[in-house]
C-alpha cells in the first residue's frame, strides 16, 4: 500500500535530505521549506527512521482537509480511526503547527484535536488514552495552512538527531543531524580527509566515523513505528541485518580541542557510537588550539563550530575578533587545497577571519540563526586578496 510521508529537517538542509533520502532510494514527492515528502510503504518510513542522518523525523500522514475553524479539525479528526494505529492504553500528545492559519489559538486546535481523538476511543471502547507530553507512545503532528489542515502519526519517537550515543559532558553541542547536513554540503564523504579543530562533543567526527564504518544513524535506538498495531516486525529485522558500504580512512578523520575535557568527550562519544575501542585509536583527537592545527592530507574538509556568545568563549586569545584573525592565517598558511567551513551565529565572522567565502549558507541550529562559511582555500591566498581567493559575496 502506498503511503505519503513527510521528512522534517533543520531549516536550509531540505535539498541535502531530499539527495540522501533518492540516495537511500526512497521515492522523493516534494520539498518544502523544513522538509521533504517521500512515498512508499511503511518499511520505506522504517528505513529513512533508521538511515537518515539528515532527517529530524519520519510523520506518516493520515489526513488532509481544508478546515476553516477548530470545530472543523475536531470533526476531521473524531472521523479518522485511530484504534487501527494504536490503542487507549498508549499515551498520548499532539503538537500543532500552524503557518498563515486563520485561527486564532493554535493551542485551542490542539485541545480540540487532542479531544477528538480521546472521543473516538471513548465511543469506540468507553475509555480514552492519556496525555503525556514528556515521553509519549505516540505523538500526532497536524499542520495548519491557510486552507488545510494535514494529519500526521509521528513514525519516530524521540526525534531523529537522538541517535543514542551521546555522554553530554561538553557545552552547546551541535544536533547530529545538522552536524551530518553539514557534512553533506561541504561533499564530505567517506575516505576524505577530515579534521574538526573544535570538536566539543565530537559530532562531526563521530557522525563521519559512523559513516565510514557503515553503522546506521538509528542502529542503537528504538522508533514510534514499534508501538503503532501495524507495526511489521519481519520488514524492520530484515532491513537492520541489511549490509551497509564499509569504506577505508578512519585514520583521515582528526578532532581536535583546546579543552582536553572535550578531547575525552570525542573519544567517549565515538565508543559509544559503535566504534570499537582498536578502531577508535585510529581517529586523532588531541588538545591543541585551533590556530595551531596542522592538515593531515593534501587535500580535505575543515569544519569547525567556533563558540560563540556570553556563555562560551574562545580560548587563549584576548578577544574572538584576534582569534579568528589568527585562524583564519592559519587556514592560509597551512591549508591550501582544502574546503573550509565555518558554522556559526555570529554574522561578524567574514570580517573577523579576514576570508573571502566561497558560498554563505543560512542553516538553522534549532532557532538559531547560523551561516555556514565556506572557505576554498588555494595556494598563495593572502589576507582579503581578490583573485588569489574566491571573490567577496555581496
Ligand atoms: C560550540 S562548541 C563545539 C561543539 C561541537 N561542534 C559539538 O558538536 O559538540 C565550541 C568548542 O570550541 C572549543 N574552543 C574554544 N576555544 C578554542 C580554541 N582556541 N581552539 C580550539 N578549540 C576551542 C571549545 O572548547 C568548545 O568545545
Amino acid at each position: 500500500m502506498n503511503h505519503l510521508f513527510f521528512a522534517p529537517c533543520p531549516r536550509g538542509l531540505e535539498s541535502a535530505l531530499t539527495e540522501e533520502l533518492k540516495q537511500l532510494g526512497l521515492r522523493v514527492t516534494w520539498q518544502a521549506p523544513g522538509g521533504v515528502g517521500f512515498e512508499g510503504e511503511l518499511g520505506h518510513a522504517y528505513l529513512a527512521n533508521l538511515e537518515s542522518r539528515i532527517a529530524s523525523r519520519v510523520l506518516w500522514r493520515i489526513a488532509k482537509a481544508r478546515y476553516r475553524t477548530a470545530e472543523d479539525l475536531y470533526q476531521m479528526a473524531l472521523a479518522l480511526p485511530w484504534w487501527q494505529w494504536f490503542s487507549e492504553a498508549n499515551t498520548l500528545r499532539v503538537d500543532v503547527t500552524a503557518s498563515k492559519s486563520p485561527l486564532k489559538s493554535v493551542d485551542f486546535a490542539t485541545l480540540r484535536i487532542k479531544d477528538a481523538v480521546c472521543d473516538a476511543f471513548r465511543t469506540k471502547s468507553g475509555s480514552r488514552p492519556s496525555i503525556d507530553t514528556h515521553a509519549p507512545d505516540v505523538r500526532i503532528f497536524a499542520f495548519l495552512d491557510a486552507e488545510q489542515c494535514t494529519l500526521y502519526l509521528d513514525t519516530s519517537g524521540e526525534a531523529l538527531f537522538k541517535r543514542g550515543w551521546r555522554h553530554d559532558k561538553v557545552e552547546a553541542p551541535l544536533r547530529e543531524n545538522l552536524a551530518a547536513g553539514i557534512l553533506w554540503l561541504s561533499g564530505w564523504r567517506p575516505g576524505t580527509a577530515l579534521i574538526d579543530p573544535m570538536c566539543g562533543s565530537g559530532t562531526f567526527i563521530v557522525e563521519a566515523a559512523q559513516m565510514t564504518l557503515g553503522i546506521a544513524a538509528g542502529g542503537a535506538r528504538t522508533f514510534g513505528f514499534e508501538r503503532l498495531k501495524n507495526f511489521e516486525p519481519a520488514t524492520w529485522a530484515g532491513l537492520r541485518a541489511r549490509a551497509r558500504p564499509v569504506a577505508l580512512g578512519l585514520d583521515l578523520l582528526s578532532a581536535s580541542d583546546v579543552s582536553g575535557d572535550a578531547v575525552i568527550a570525542t573519544r567517549e562519544n565515538l565508543v559509544s557510537a559503535g566504534i570499537t575501542r582498536e578502531a577508535a585509536l585510529r581517529i586523532a583527537a588531541k588538545q591543541i588550539d585551533a590556530r595551531f592545527v596542522k592538515p593531515n592530507a593534501k587535500e580535505g574538509i575543515l569544519v569547525a563550530n567556533p563558540p560563540y556568545g556570553e556563555r562560551i568563549a574562545v580560548r587563549g586569545a584576548e578577544d574572538d575578533a584576534v582569534f579568528f584573525t589568527e585562524f583564519g592565517n592559519n587556514l592560509k598558511a597551512r591549508f591550501a587545497g582544502w574546503q573550509c567551513l565555518v558554522l556559526t551565529s555570529d554574522m561578524a565572522l567574514q570580517r573577523k577571519i579576514h576570508l573571502a567565502p566561497k558560498r554563505r549558507t543560512p542553516l538553522f541550529n534549532g532557532a538559531i540563526e547560523c551561516r555556514l562559511y565556506q572557505f576554498s582555500m588555494v595556494a598563495g591566498s593572502t589576507r582579503k586578496d581578490r583573485g588569489a581567493n574566491e571573490p567577496v559575496l555581496p
